[in-house]
């Protein structure tokens, strides 16, 4: 092997290892350490990553022409960001409760849609703890929250967000392929059935799964990003 090969290589595997610490880093950060990092991102002007929505997603505009998110059926938006899905669904006649325990995030969604209607409010709140609001909904969306919830704050996620979803409602999860790959510690492409355990695991108490396929979280920068839709049915 050649002296520019050899260098390449041992680039290539620098920033592999380098990827790797910092996947190991992100998986080992608590809920609070996380909850800075979301502070920090949504209190920058300029933060638009690209999994932010700036049309309404093709998975959910299927779920409500499908009927599994009624019509005009109240939703609660977990980890709502700055607020577009929870205004687009209220504008489409749903009362919603969105909420964020990134405070600047609920400080931009007021911004944009309003302090408080009748059927659109926002809260900051950690979908972990006690909600600062009351009501119970039909239906509960998590769009990317969930899957960065750290896996030992899990079951506090389950207790806070069960008690929120009628009996016969349903709570629609989108979770990044690549992040229920680290749920995979082995080889094998287990993926989904590794995933599908773990929450059933978590959930079974109280729900059970109706829908679970793999869709694409959209990014407006590039190519929808591979993910799972998952619907649980509250008993
Ligand atoms: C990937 S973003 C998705 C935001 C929004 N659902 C969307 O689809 O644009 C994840 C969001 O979850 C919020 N979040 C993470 N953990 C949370 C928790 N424990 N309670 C409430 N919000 C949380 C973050 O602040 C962030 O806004």
């Amino acid at each position: 092997m050649g002296l520019f090969s050899r260098k390449k290589k041992n680039k290539q595997r620098n920033k592999a290892k380098a990827r790797a610490s910092r996947k190991k880093n992100r998986d080992n950060l608590s809920l609070e350490e996380k909850h800075q990092i979301w502070i920090e991102r949504w209190g920058r002007d300029t933060y638009d990553p690209p999994w932010n929505m700036h049309t309404f997603p093709d998975n959910i505009k299927s779920l409500i022409d499908g009927g599994t998110i009624p019509s005009g059926a109240g939703i609660v938006d977990i980890g709502c960001g700055t607020g577009f899905l929870s205004a687009e669904l209220s504008a489409m006649g749903h009362p919603v409760v969105g909420f964020d325990f990134a405070e600047p995030a609920i400080v931009k969604a007021k911004q944009k849609y309003g302090e408080e209607s009748e059927t659109l409010s926002f809260y900051t709140a950690d979908a972990t703890k006690p909600m600062p609001f009351k009501g119970t909904f039909r239906v509960g969306i998590d769009r990317g929250t969930f899957h960065t919830v750290p896996f030992v704050s899990r079951y506090d996620y389950v207790k806070s967000i069960s008690p929120l979803i009628e009996t016969d409602g349903c709570l629609v999860i989108l979770y990044a392929l690549r992040i229920a790959k680290r749920l995979n510690t082995g080889k094998s492409d287990q993926t989904g059935k590794i995933f599908r355990d773990h929450l059933e695991d978590l959930f079974a108490p109280d729900f059970v799964i109706e829908k679970f396929e793999e869709t694409g979280i959209m990014k407006h920068s590039d190519e929808d990003e591979p993910a799972f839709l998952i619907v649980m049915r509250k008993k």
